[in-house]
């Protein structure tokens, strides 16, 4: 599952999409956790899609990882400004990828 002290523990090491990219990233394997205020883990993230049916502000979008062990998608958190904290996300995804920092 992830890390929600990622910010403590891990450093940002590039940005996609308009959000951040916290490291270790070492492509295709190890792709680092993707967003801030809604993080997803893609090194745990195994694209099962029930983040993305279930916002119900359309944060999630998938983008394509080819060559990553879990799955070759992920759910990218690329309008993580307009989350609402309802939390579904975290309570839906079944291997703990998302962490959301409602405050
Ligand atoms: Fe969407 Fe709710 Fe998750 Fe925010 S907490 S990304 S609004 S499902
Ligand atoms: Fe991935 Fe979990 Fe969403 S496995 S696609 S973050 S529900
Ligand atoms: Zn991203």
């Amino acid at each position: 599952s992830i890390d929600s002290s990622f910010e403590e523990n891990r450093e940002k090491v590039d940005t996609h999409r308009g959000h951040d990219v916290w490291g270790p990233v070492e492509e295709p394997e190890q792709l680092g956790i993707h967003g801030t205020h809604v993080a997803v883990d893609f090194d745990v993230c195994l694209a099962d899609g029930a983040c993305l049916e279930d916002c119900p502000v359309d944060v999630f979008e998938w983008v394509d990882t080819p060559g990553h062990p879990e799955s070759e998608i992920k759910a990218d958190p690329t309008n993580e400004a307009q989350c609402i904290d309802c939390m579904l996300c975290v309570d839906v995804c079944p291997v703990d990828a998302i962490d959301v920092d409602a405050g």
